[in-house]
């Protein structure tokens, strides 16, 4: 009888697990749509080398804060990435690159 209640648990907590775990999946993707402005697409992808100031050059990665790129290359390198910065083109939206290189001159001292 109690092996009986035990069994039938498990299946009952199989179906509301999965259901979870597709919900959780769900939210981590509309998450990543909603990250609109440029900061929080730039706190996302951005700050483990650039940091939140542009300034933190892990990797080599260029002092933001310093850099004077136009706009055209500043969407040029974030499209398709330099030396050990990777491309994000096809990572986020075509208005998302748009957004964050905006931002990126925002961050100029
Ligand atoms: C893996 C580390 C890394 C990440 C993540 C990264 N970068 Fe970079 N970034 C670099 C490196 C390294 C360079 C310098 C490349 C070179 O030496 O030509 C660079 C250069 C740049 C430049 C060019 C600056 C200049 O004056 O030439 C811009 C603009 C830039 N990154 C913006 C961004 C943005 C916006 C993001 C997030 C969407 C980002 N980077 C994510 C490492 C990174």
């Amino acid at each position: 009888m109690n092996q009986l209640f035990y069994y039938a648990g498990i299946k009952e907590l199989i179906f509301p697990l999965f259901l979870i775990l597709l919900i959780i999946a769900m939210a981590q993707c509309s998450n990543n749509n909603e990250l609109k402005t440029g900061k929080e697409i730039y706190q996302a992808y951005c700050v483990n080398c650039h940091g939140v100031d542009g300034r933190l050059s892990t990797n080599a990665a260029i002092d933001l804060s310093r850099s004077r790129l136009p706009m055209d290359g500043r969407l040029e390198i974030i499209k398709n990435g330099r030396v050990t910065m990777m491309g994000f083109d096809g990572v986020i939206s075509k208005d998302q690159i748009d957004s964050v290189a905006r931002y990126t001159l925002e961050l100029q001292k």
